[in-house]
């Protein structure tokens, strides 16, 4: 593989800006096209982000990808994602020498479970082809050109293809610096947050003191108004700093962009208020010795029962009270403080508009070369391997 971290004055067919996921697998076509490739990346080493996704499994993709699991343009991404969809993207990756198993809910994860293997091979893939990757050089300068594009002032490209990412873990190289990029060559870049990120509660926060315990939880974004917004369902994990885990990852862009909404979880998710009650009053006629603390025992772990519950008999239990604590499980308002920011979201939501692109072949509409792939665009996937398969 040719790589280096230096490039002088030279010219090439097409240039590729950042080589992480989108970046790379860019490369690597236009290289089996015939075409000779730079892809220049800011970052130090190539690949940082496909090394610590899916806990460094790497969640390539999921074995169902829809539309309605992205937000964003849902009829311009289905076209996208139908262009090149799952089927297409296992047979390139076993091409390659990468293949999945694939997981309970159908998140598909690399065989050898092992993120440096898809990075791996994606380089080596580019390398066959003659794709040259420069690491360690941060774009700065982009303009067009008579016959195409000068970057940073010394190279020359007839296209060129922006694939810098969001701006979600910095610290991998992408820092958002291509927006500005795209900016100047045309583009537009609507308002964008933290995706995919945990969710911070008060100092002292009952939530806190639960660190390390998981629950299965539905969780709603609800309105001033009182009105649900959005409601997800899945793994809820309590942290030292609040709440994290795939139903909180799923639900966080949602309680970012409805702000003012409240957070609110049930803890019981296949009970309503009414079912609840209605059990725990016939429990109460059963065993004159029931407590809540007791019942909830038998369905969510020790620390959350003993927060939850009371260890007063639950026929003892004034009217008031008994549905003051139903609603503590099945309608609990959480108080977020804030989102815990780009350093650990995992995707940027927000972005480029998929209107300005030619949705066949990601050809800019703005400025004639340019193609835009990746996390840059106006649209952010669930958990599950679906921001890989946009990428
Ligand atoms: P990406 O951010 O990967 O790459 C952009 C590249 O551009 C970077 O290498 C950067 O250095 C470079 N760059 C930026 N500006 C530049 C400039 N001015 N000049 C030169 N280079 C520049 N998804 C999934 O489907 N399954 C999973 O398991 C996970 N897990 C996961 C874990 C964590 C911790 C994070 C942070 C994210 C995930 N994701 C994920 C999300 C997934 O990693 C993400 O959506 C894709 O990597 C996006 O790919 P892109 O190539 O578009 O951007």
């Amino acid at each position: 593989m040719r790589t280096s971290n230096n490039v002088a004055e030279r010219s090439c067919d097409v240039a590729v800006i950042g080589a992480g996921a989108a970046g790379l697998m860019a490369a690597i076509f236009a290289g089996r096209e015939g075409a000779s490739v730079l892809a220049i990346d800011g970052a130090p080493k190539i690949g940082a982000k496909i090394l610590i996704s899916g806990g460094g499994r790497c969640n390539l993709t999921h074995d169902e990808v829809r539309a309605a699991d992205f937000h964003g343009n849902r009829n311009a991404i289905g076209k996208v994602l139908r262009s090149f969809d799952v089927a297409p993207t296992l047979e390139f990756f076993a091409s390659i020498g990468i293949t999945v198993e694939r997981e309970e809910g159908g998140k598909l994860f690399p065989t050898s479970n092992r993120a440096r293997d898809v990075i791996d091979a994606l380089l080596a893939a580019a390398a066959e082809v003659g794709v040259e990757v420069v690491s360690g050089q941060k774009v700065l300068s982009c303009q067009r050109s008579d016959d195409g594009f000068l970057i940073n002032e010394t190279i020359r490209a007839r296209r060129l293809v922006m694939a810098t990412g969001g701006r979600s873990v910095p610290k991998t190289g992408s820092d958002g610096s291509g927006y500005a990029l795209v900016r100047g060559l045309g583009h537009s870049v609507g308002e964008t947050f933290a995706a995919l990120v945990p969710l911070v509660t008060p100092a002292g926060h009952w939530t806190r003191s639960l660190s390390g315990t998981s629950i299965e939880t539905e969780l709603f974004v609800r309105s001033e108004n009182g009105r649900v917004l959005h409601r997800e369902r899945g793994s809820l994990l309590f942290t030292h700093f609040g709440l994290s885990g795939p139903v909180v990852l799923d639900i966080s862009r949602h309680w970012i962009a409805e702000q003012p909404a409240a957070l609110v979880a049930s803890f019981l998710p296949d009970e309503s208020f009414e079912s609840l009650e209605a059990s725990l009053l016939a429990e109460a006629k059963r065993n004159p010795h029931a407590t809540l603390a007791g019942v909830l025992r038998r369905r969510v772990p020790d620390r959350l029962a003993v927060q939850l519950g009371s260890e007063t008999r639950l026929g003892r239990l004034s009217r008031e009270d008994r549905r003051v604590l139903i609603r503590g499980i099945v309608e609990q308002e959480i108080p977020i403080v804030q989102d815990r920011g780009f350093d650990y979201a995992e995707v940027t939501a927000g972005g480029v508009p998929l209107d300005e692109i030619e949705l066949r072949t990601m050809a800019s509409r703005r400025c004639d070369g340019l193609y835009l792939c990746g996390e840059i665009l106006d649209v952010d996937g669930k958990i599950g391997g679906y921001n890989f398969q946009w990428a």
